[in-house]
């Protein structure tokens, strides 16, 4: 019997500011104390995660001298050392300090859009230095709560000014960095930017170098907007722009709860490690949640575990759903093997298929047998079968 233990070839990486989160919220501040980063990424290491990433001010305190600069990192390079966890992925923070308010990379305030690139270009040095392969960019100050105070052209036009700006940064350093642009519809700012999974692909067909920037989704941000997190992930995957993810948990469209995984729609959760582990996403596992105010540093760990468990309860039971023979036969009773066959035959054109023999009447009479797979699919979630 499995007993889903992680391990590093599982590719489970962590937020410091997830398990750091010290519970401060719009209602209440503290609950927890400060977790020092070298502590998060032992205890991660010993829970069986792979990584850590960190948004610059998880490490580096915001205006640190060079000096305050390395006596911050030096504690947390050798944590990484001692345990061989890496660094998959990097980003900044461009939210938290109050010369954020309106937003880094669409600021009105020039000034600031100018700081808050040179901030993203320092956080890429230090990416790099860190093997770092990707660069998240989540801009949730990026947007507007009113009507005229932000004019939405001119900020996308900013904001692709600075994905250019950094793109070259990146190839003129010649860094192995991508970038993964997270999309969030709301929360802090009243409306954010490229609000969607489909808004955030659409956009970077504008960039100068699409081919170095992709998506990072997040289950909860998609919810929040309605949307399907597995279909929008396989929509990247489509497109070649699956980079990076963040896997939490959410129970619909209200505020980002950032539950552990699994928890929250675990229906959603079922087929969204389904499409992980099988649409040729191949990077890491990265848990993007918030332990509940509730909790103490053992409810911490406790909700880290919980997210890896989960996934690897998930994945057992997707793997066993796929190769079961009877939903192999209700596959093809709902004629799964028909969509993937192309509707043309090689050189059909329209006309080819202008005269074919169909009665439409017949056709409208056969159900697509899609409950008895979806039953299936339920029986495995749901631990009978
Ligand atoms: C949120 C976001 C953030 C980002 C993080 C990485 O809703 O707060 O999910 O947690 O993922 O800032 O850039
Ligand atoms: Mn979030
Ligand atoms: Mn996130």
């Amino acid at each position: 019997m499995n007993d889903y233990t992680p391990t590093r070839e599982d590719r489970f990486s962590f937020g410091l500011w997830t398990v750091g989160w010290e519970g401060v919220d719009v209602f209440g501040g503290a609950v927890r104390p400060r977790l020092d980063p070298a502590a998060a990424v032992h205890k991660l290491s010993e829970l069986g995660a792979y990584g850590i990433t960190f948004h610059d001010n998880d490490v580096i305190p915001f205006g640190a001298s060079p000096s305050e600069r390395d006596a911050a990192l030096k504690p947390f390079r050798q944590a990484l050392e001692e345990t061989g966890l890496q660094v998959p992925m990097v980003t900044t923070n461009l939210f938290s300090h109050p010369v954020f308010r309106d937003g880094g990379f669409t600021n009105n305030d020039r000034d600031v859009r100018r700081f808050a690139i040179r901030k993203a270009a320092d956080q890429l040095d230090l990416g790099a230095e860190l093997g770092a392969k990707v660069f998240v960019a989540w801009g949730g100050r990026e947007g507007a709560e009113s009507g005229a105070a932000k004019d939405i052209r001119a900020a996308l036009d900013r904001y692709k000014e600075a994905f250019d700006l950094l793109g070259q940064y990146i190839l003129d350093r010649g860094y192995d960095i991508k970038v993964a642009i997270e999309p969030k519809p709301n929360e802090p700012r009243g409306d954010i930017l490229l609000p969607t999974i489909g808004h955030a692909i659409a956009f970077i067909n504008e960039l100068e170098h699409p081919e170095l920037v992709g998506l990072n989704p997040e289950v909860g941000h998609e919810e929040m907007a309605s949307m399907n997190y597995a279909h929008g992930i396989a929509q990247a995957l489509w497109h070649g722009k699956l980079f990076h993810i963040d896997l939490n948990g959410q129970t619909g469209p209200r505020y980002d709860q950032d539950l552990r995984f699994g928890a929250g729609n675990a229906r959603g959760a079922f087929w969204t490690v389904d499409i992980i582990e099988s649409g040729g996403y191949d990077g890491p596992r990265h848990f993007d949640f918030k332990p509940p105010r509730t909790e103490d540093m053992d409810g911490v760990w406790a909700s880290a575990a919980g997210c890896m468990r989960n996934y690897l309860i998930l994945r057992e039971k997707t793997a066993a759903f796929r190769a079961d023979p009877e939903v192999q036969e209700a596959l093809a009773a709902a004629r799964l093997d028909q969509l993937a066959t192309p509707t043309a035959a090689p050189g059909e054109t329209v006309d080819s298929f202008r005269n074919d023999e169909f009665d439409p009447d017949e056709a409208a009479q056969r159900g697509m047998a899609f409950e008895r797979l979806d039953q299936l699919a339920l029986d495995y979630l749901y631990g009978v079968r």
